[in-house]
C-alpha cells in the first residue's frame, strides 16, 4: 500500500493534519490503535484559541463548533476571597477564545475526514516506523484481528501519536534532548450534569491549593481540584470532591456552587515536557508526541493544531515546488511557539497552585503576582494575550 502522508494518531494533531493536507490534494493514512468511539468519547480540555478557531472555521470544519460551542471574551482569578475579571476583547484587539470540547473537534474532524472519502484507520496494532531517513519510509501495522502485517509506504510520517505512542520511541536517544518539569500534585476533574456556577472560566489560589471551574455548555459543568498526584480516585466520592469545591471557590460576596450528578471523573498528572528537534529524516513530530503543558494555560489541543498547520504548509510547499524550505524550518517555527506555551502554563501554574515545599515567602509572593495581574493594564494584558493565543508568523 501507499501513500503520501503515513499519520500515526488520530488525536487532533493528526486529523486536523490528514484534513488540511486533503485541501492541498495530498493523500494521507491516518492508524489510530483505539476504536472511534473510543476517541470521540475521550474527555479532554475544551479551550480554544482564537487562532484554533479561525483555522477549523477557513478549512470548513467550524459548523457545529459556532453552534455547540460558547465564546467567552474573558476568565475569572478567585484569590484571598475575591473574584476578579480579565477581560480579553479589549486588552487583546477584541480577540476571545471558545470553550468547547477537544472530543467534540474530534469528532467533526472525523466526521470531515469520513466524509471526504479520507482513510482512517481504526483499532490497528502494533504500529512500526522504518526507514524514516530514507526517501521512503515504511509504516507497518495489523488491522483487526488479524495477524497479517500490512506495509503502507509513504513520502513522509507524521509521528501525531501523543505522549505514550511509539514514534517518539523510534528515534534514537543519541539524536534528541528532552527537557522535563514534573509538577508534585495532578487534577481531579469531574464533569456533571449541572448548570454552571460562574459565567466564565474561573481559577482559584486557596490554601488548600488550586481550583477550577469551566463549562462545557448551560448544562454541563467541568471542575478540577488540585490533589497529590498519586492519590487515587476512590478516595474522592462524589461527596467529598463537592465539599472541598465548596470550601476553595467560596468568596466573600454572594455567590454559591450548584451541584449536580457527576457523569465522569479522573486524576491526571501534571507535567511540561519537550523533545527537540521535531524532525527525523522524513519522520515529522507534532502535538502530545512532542510536547506536554499542564493544562493550566489551556494550550494542549491549541498547539497540537498550530503544529500541524505549519507542518501541513511546509508539505505542500515540498510537493508543490521541490523545495524542502518550509520541512527544514518546520521545528524551529513550531517550537518557537510552542516554548511560548511552555513557559505561559509553567507560570500560570506556578502562580496558581500551592507546592508542597512551599514556605509562606513563597506564598506572599504568588499573591503579590495575581493582585498584581488584575490590577495592572499590562500584566492583565500579558495573561490575556498569551491565553487567546498569539499570532501566528
Ligand atoms: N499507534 C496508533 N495510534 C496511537 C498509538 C500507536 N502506537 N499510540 C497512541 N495512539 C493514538 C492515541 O490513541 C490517540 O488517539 O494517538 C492519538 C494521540 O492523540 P492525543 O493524545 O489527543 O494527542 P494530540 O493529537 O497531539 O492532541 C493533543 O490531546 O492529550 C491532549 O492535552 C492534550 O489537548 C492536547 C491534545
Ligand atoms: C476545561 O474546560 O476542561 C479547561 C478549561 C481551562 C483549563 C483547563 C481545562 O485551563
Amino acid at each position: 500500500m501507499r501513500t503520501q502522508v503515513g499519520i500515526i494518531g488520530a488525536g487532533p494533531a493528526g486529523l486536523m493534519l490528514s484534513h488540511l493536507l486533503a485541501r492541498y490534494d495530498i493523500d494521507s493514512v491516518v492508524l489510530e490503535a483505539r476504536s472511534r468511539e473510543y476517541v470521540e468519547a475521550r474527555v479532554r480540555a475544551g479551550v480554544l484559541e482564537q487562532g484554533t478557531v479561525d483555522l477549523l472555521d477557513e478549512t470548513g470544519v467550524g459548523k457545529r463548533m459556532h453552534d455547540e460551542g460558547l465564546v467567552h471574551e474573558g476568565i475569572e482569578l478567585r484569590f484571598d476571597r475575591a473574584s476578579h475579571r480579565i477581560p480579553f476583547p479589549e486588552l487583546t484587539g477584541g480577540r476571545s477564545i471558545m470553550l468547547y470540547g477537544q472530543q467534540e473537534v474530534v469528532k467533526d474532524l472525523i466526521a470531515a475526514r469520513l466524509a471526504a472519502g479520507g482513510d482512517v484507520r481504526f483499532d490497528v496494532s502494533d504500529v512500526r516506523i522504518d526507514k524514516f531517513d530514507s526517501a521512503e519510509p515504511v509504516l507497518s501495522f495489523q488491522e483487526g484481528h488479524s495477524s497479517n502485517r500490512v506495509e503502507l509506504h509513504c513520502d513522509f510520517v507524521a509521528g501525531c501519536d501523543g505522549f505514550h505512542g511509539v514514534s517518539r520511541e523510534s528515534i534514537p536517544r543519541s539524536e534528541f534532548t528532552e527537557y522535563h518539569r514534573e509538577y508534585p500534585f495532578g487534577w481531579l476533574g469531574i464533569l456533571a450534569a449541572v448548570a454552571p456556577s460562574a459565567d466564565e472560566v474561573t481559577y482559584t489560589y486557596t490554601d488548600r491549593g488550586f481550583a477550577l471551574m469551566s463549562l462545557r455548555s448551560p448544562q454541563i459543568s467541568r471542575l478540577y481540584l488540585q490533589v497529590d498526584p498519586d492519590d487515587d480516585i476512590a478516595n474522592w466520592p462524589d461527596r467529598r470532591i463537592w465539599d472541598e469545591l465548596h470550601t476553595r471557590l467560596a468568596i466573600d460576596s454572594e455567590w454559591s456552587l450548584t451541584e449536580g450528578p457527576v457523569l465522569e471523573k479522573g486524576i491526571t498528572a501534571m507535567r511540561s515536557f519537550v523533545l527537540e528537534p521535531l524532525r527525523y529524516g522524513r519522520l515529522f513530530l507534532a502535538g502530545d508526541a512532542a510536547h506536554i503543558v499542564p493544562p493550566t494555560g489551556a494550550k494542549g489541543m491549541n498547539l497540537a493544531i498550530s503544529d500541524v498547520a505549519v507542518l501541513a504548509d511546509a508539505v505542500a510547499h515540498w510537493y508543490d515546488t521541490g523545495s524542502s524550505t518550509g520541512l527544514d524550518d518546520y521545528s524551529t517555527t513550531a517550537l518557537r511557539r510552542v516554548w511560548r506555551a511552555q513557559h505561559f502554563s509553567w507560570w500560570m501554574t506556578s502562580m496558581l497552585h500551592r507546592f508542597p515545599d512551599d514556605d509562606p515567602y513563597q506564598r506572599q509572593l504568588q499573591l503579590s503576582q495575581l493582585h498584581y495581574t488584575v490590577a495592572s493594564q499590562a500584566a492583565s494584558a500579558s495573561l490575556a494575550e498569551n491565553y487567546v493565543g498569539l499570532l501566528r508568523g
